[in-house]
C-alpha cells in the first residue's frame, strides 16, 4: 500500500476552515477525503492531480464514519494517515439558565464525540492496514479561543471546545508510542459562513475586531496555514493546542 501521508481526511471539509484546509492539502498533492453532512460546492485550491472524495456522513455516527474511511482507503489505494477535524455547529449563545438541554447535548456530541469518533476511526484504519502496528500519522483538531477562560453565553460551545482541547492532549499521550501526533488549533474569529451567519444576525463584529490585538478577523486560508503546519511540518510537536487568534488570548486585561 502507498504512503499514508499522501491521503488526508478532513471532517467539515465542505465549508469555511475545513474547505480552506482541503484546498491547501490538494495543492500539496495530497489526496483528500471529506466527511461532512453537506456536499462541497466546488473543488477548492489550484488545479492539480490529487483526488478529492466526499462522503455525506454525520461524524457522530461511528459506523458511517468507519465505512466511509474503509471505502476511501479502497478507492485511493492508500490508508489515510492524516486527519483534520474541522466539523462544527454553533451553540445557542444563550445564558446557562436558559440553555435547552437537548441542544446542549447535541453541541457537545457533534464537537467532542465527533472528534473522538473521527480520530479513533482513522487510527483503527491505520492499524488494520499495518497488521496491528500503526505506521504513524498526524491529527489536527479544532478547538476555539472560547476554550480559554470563561465567556458569558457560551456554556455549551465553550465547554465542548475546552473538551476538544483536553481530548487533544489525551490522544497525543496515548498515541505517541504509535508515532501518531495529535495537535489542535484554537481559532479566534475567522470569517467563514458560520461567523457570517452570526454577523447577519447582529453579532457585534466591530467589538471583536477592536478587542483583537491585530485588529481584524482571521481568513479561512490563514487558519488553514496554521493547521497545515501542525499537520505536516511540526514533526516534534504533539499535544499542543495553538491559539491562532490575532493575539486574543495573549491580552492580559
Ligand atoms: N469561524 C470561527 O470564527 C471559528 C472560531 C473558533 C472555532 N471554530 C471552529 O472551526 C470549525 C470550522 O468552523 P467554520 O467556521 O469553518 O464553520 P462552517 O460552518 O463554515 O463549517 C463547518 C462544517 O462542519 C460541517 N458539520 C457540522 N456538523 C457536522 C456533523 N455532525 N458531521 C459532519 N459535518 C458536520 C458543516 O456541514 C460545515 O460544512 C468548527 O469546529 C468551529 O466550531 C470556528
Amino acid at each position: 500500500m502507498a504512503d499514508s501521508t499522501g491521503h488526508a481526511v478532513v471532517t467539515g471539509g465542505s465549508s469555511g476552515i475545513g474547505l480552506a484546509v482541503v484546498g491547501r492539502l490538494l495543492g500539496r498533492g495530497i489526496d483528500v477525503t471529506v466527511l461532512d453532512t453537506r456536499p462541497i460546492a466546488a473543488r477548492p485550491g489550484p488545479p492539480g492531480d490529487a483526488a478529492l472524495r466526499e462522503y455525506l456522513v454525520d461524524v457522530t455516527d461511528e459506523k458511517a464514519v468507519s465505512e466511509a474511511l474503509d471505502d476511501a482507503t479502497e478507492q485511493a489505494g492508500t490508508v489515510p494517515g492524516l486527519l483534520v477535524t474541522s466539523h462544527g455547529i454553533r451553540g445557542e449563545f444563550a445564558p446557562a439558565l436558559d440553555l435547552d438541554l437537548a441542544a446542549f447535548r447535541r453541541v457537545y456530541d457533534v464537537h467532542v464525540t465527533g472528534t473522538l469518533v473521527a480520530a479513533r476511526s482513522l487510527v483503527r484504519c491505520l492499524e488494520r492496514a499495518s497488521g496491528g502496528t500503526s505506521p504513524g500519522g498526524s491529527v489536527v483538531t479544532v478547538s476555539s479561543t472560547t476554550a480559554y477562560g470563561g465567556w458569558a453565553n457560551q456554556a455549551d460551545y465553550g465547554v465542548a471546545k475546552a473538551a476538544i482541547r483536553q481530548l487533544t492532549q489525551n490522544l497525543a499521550v496515548e498515541w505517541a508510542p504509535q508515532g501518531i501526533r495529535v495537535n489542535g488549533v484554537a481559532p479566534g474569529h475567522t470569517l467563514t459562513p458560520m461567523v457570517q451567519e452570526m454577523i447577519d444576525q447582529g453579532y457585534d463584529i466591530a467589538a471583536t475586531e477592536a478587542r483583537t490585538p491585530l485588529g481584524r478577523l482571521c481568513t479561512p486560508d490563514e487558519m488553514a496555514a496554521a493547521i497545515e503546519f501542525l499537520l505536516l511540518d511540526a514533526t516534534f510537536s504533539t499535544g499542543v493546542c495553538m491559539p491562532v487568534d490575532g493575539g486574543w488570548t495573549a491580552v492580559g486585561k
